[in-house]
């Protein structure tokens, strides 16, 4: 009945036409590159998220706000498989179930995660710790010996022009200011060219100037990769969502609102539970 392999799929794109879809790989053919639908979680009986349902499209940079406790991280957790739902829905594109995968897997199908404290080799150059990421967990020391292909030169370049680290390529990581090392994460981030980058709090501990930097960073960075932004920077929400994006805002474990900046910070619910205290 089924020709296909697990995790094989035949859809049909606005063309009408049919298409394979390669296991493993995130197909966004029908619109949003994540799908949450119903999403619960409880730790020892306290909901951490309850019945949360959220989708981003592909392509999207999306910003999300909301009180301490809203649950935010935890729906990035979700995401990234580091924790499974007691219930719902959740899919990256059309084929991949979030809830049947385990974080390496979710990680190699192009979700990239940035966590709060930069994680970056601070004995290594700049260059040598956008090389490293490039081999992933392929035996990263080999990296370093082995010739570096004509692809991954080209790709560090990118990277470091799009983090504007040129400058920096070969300081050590740990010479960097605050901003240029949170930089440098998500450009070794980027060399494993993610579809769906996940940010939390990517702003916090930095110098205005250095918001602003990375502001334009991620502004570069639409086209290349879907991304989702936990910020409380009400300034720097407002440079990435300006007066089209959509904002999300979480509280008590939900989607409280959803719309532009300007809408959500009018909306009475909104202004109760988050921005009025
Ligand atoms: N592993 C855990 N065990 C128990 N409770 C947890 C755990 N992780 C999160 N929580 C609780 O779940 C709720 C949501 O936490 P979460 O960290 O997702 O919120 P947040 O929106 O990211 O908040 P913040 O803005 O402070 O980062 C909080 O009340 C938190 O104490
Ligand atoms: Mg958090």
């Amino acid at each position: 009945m089924n020709a296909l392999a697990p995790g094989q799929s035949v859809s049909g794109d606005a063309t009408g036409m049919s298409h394979f879809v390669v296991p493993g790989a995130i197909d966004t053919s029908h619109g949003p590159i994540l799908y949450l639908e119903n999403i619960s979680v409880s730790f020892d009986g306290f909901r951490a998220l309850h019945d949360l349902s959220l989708s981003i499209q592909t392509g999207e940079l999306r910003c999300i706000i909301g009180p301490n406790g809203a649950g935010k991280t935890t729906m990035m957790d979700v995401v990234t498989g580091k924790t499974r739902p007691d219930a719902g829905v959740a899919f990256l594109g059309q084929t991949l179930d979030l809830t049947r995968l385990d974080e390496p897997a979710i990680a190699q199908a192009g979700v990239g995660r940035k966590f709060q404290k930069p994680t970056v080799f601070e004995q290594h150059t700049v260059w040598e710790n956008l090389e490293l990421a490039s081999a992933g967990d392929k035996r990263w020391f080999a990296a370093l010996r082995a010739a570096l292909t004509g692809e991954v030169r080209r790709r560090i370049e990118e990277v470091l022009s799009l983090t504007h680290l040129e400058a920096q390529a070969a300081s050590q990581a740990g010479q960097l200011s605050h901003g240029q090392k949170q930089r440098l994460e998500i450009g070794m981030l980027l060399m494993q060219q993610p579809q769906l980058l996940l940010l939390d709090e990517p702003a916090a501990g930095m110098t205005d100037e250095e918001t602003a930097q990375l502001a334009t960073l991620l502004d570069k960075l639409r086209g290349h990769c879907s991304m989702m932004v936990v910020e409380h920077d009400m300034a720097f929400v407002a440079a990435l969502a300006g007066d089209a994006g959509r904002v999300t805002v979480m509280a008590e474990g939900r989607v409280l609102a959803e719309g532009t900046l300007d809408a959500v910070q009018r909306d009475e619910r909104v202004i109760e539970s988050y921005l009025g205290r």
